[in-house]
């Protein structure tokens, strides 16, 4: 793989062709602050909360640097009052979208922001848009249940149609990216639901312990897909 040579915060750095600035940047210990970012899925750009100053051609500016790919001789600045002051607009506008969410909340907190007294009309939305339910859903699981719907302030993610999902096989992935806990799961020893999906599955229980261990039409699609002998799933990972 071909390398490039740049500079990050005045630090000259080498990097593979193709790799995107916040790795990068990461890597040369830059502290950059993401929320629509996940190693296991494709960079979506949606938060703006890791952007930086990239200067290139004589010309600085802004960009997300989770989906900005390096380049030779560019110059990389990861702290500045500007990039500081866009940063803190973004929290303001998330703290003004998302009224209630404790780690939004928290976030606004440490920017110095108002958090009782936003300039903005407030809403108590729990969603930040940041897709990362969606990705995970498509592009890990490869189950595709949930997609974006609606415009502006009326978009959010949801199973086709918003209604009840057909497809979720209740795994939790999209639970456990969540960077805001906007998808609660439920679990008791004869079913899981995943509330925001509206989807309740019957839980599969260990032949050997007893215990619930996974949906069982999660386990019907993981024979399907990973094409295991039927008998796989009668045994928890645990007692296998
Ligand atoms: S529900 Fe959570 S993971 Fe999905 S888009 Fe909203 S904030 Fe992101
Ligand atoms: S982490 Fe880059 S835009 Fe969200």
């Amino acid at each position: 793989m071909a390398k490039v040579q740049l500079t990050i915060d005045g630090r000259t750095v080498e990097a593979e062709e193709g790799a995107m600035l916040l790795q990068v940047a990461r890597d040369a210990g830059a502290d950059i602050p993401t929320l629509c970012h996940n190693d296991e899925v494709k960079p979506y750009g949606a938060c703006r909360m890791c952007m930086i100053e990239v200067e290139e051609h004589g010309r600085t500016r802004l960009v997300t640097s989770c989906t900005y790919p390096v380049k030779e001789g560019i110059s990389v600045t990861t702290r500045s009052d500007r990039i500081f002051r866009n940063r803190k607009m973004i929290v303001e506008l998330l703290l003004a979208r998302c009224y209630k969410v404790p780690e939004i909340r928290a976030m606004a907190a440490d920017y110095g922001i108002d958090v009782e007294n936003s300039r903005f009309q407030v809403r108590e939305d729990t969603c930040i848009l940041c897709g990362l339910c969606v990705r995970v859903c498509d592009e890990v699981v490869g189950v595709h249940a949930i997609g974006f719907a609606g415009r502006g302030p009326d978009r959010v993610p949801t199973p086709p149609f918003k209604e009840p999902s057909q497809f979720c096989i209740a795994c939790g992935a999209c639970v456990y990216v969540c960077p805001v806990d906007a998808i609660k799961m439920v679990q008791t020893p004869e079913s899981r639901t995943i509330k925001r999906w509206q989807r309740t599955l019957p839980m599969k229980v260990c032949k050997v312990c007893g215990e619930p261990f996974m949906p069982e039409y999660q386990i019907e699609y993981f024979t399907k897909r990973a094409k295991v002998p039927e008998d796989f799933f009668e045994v928890c990972p645990n007692c296998r």
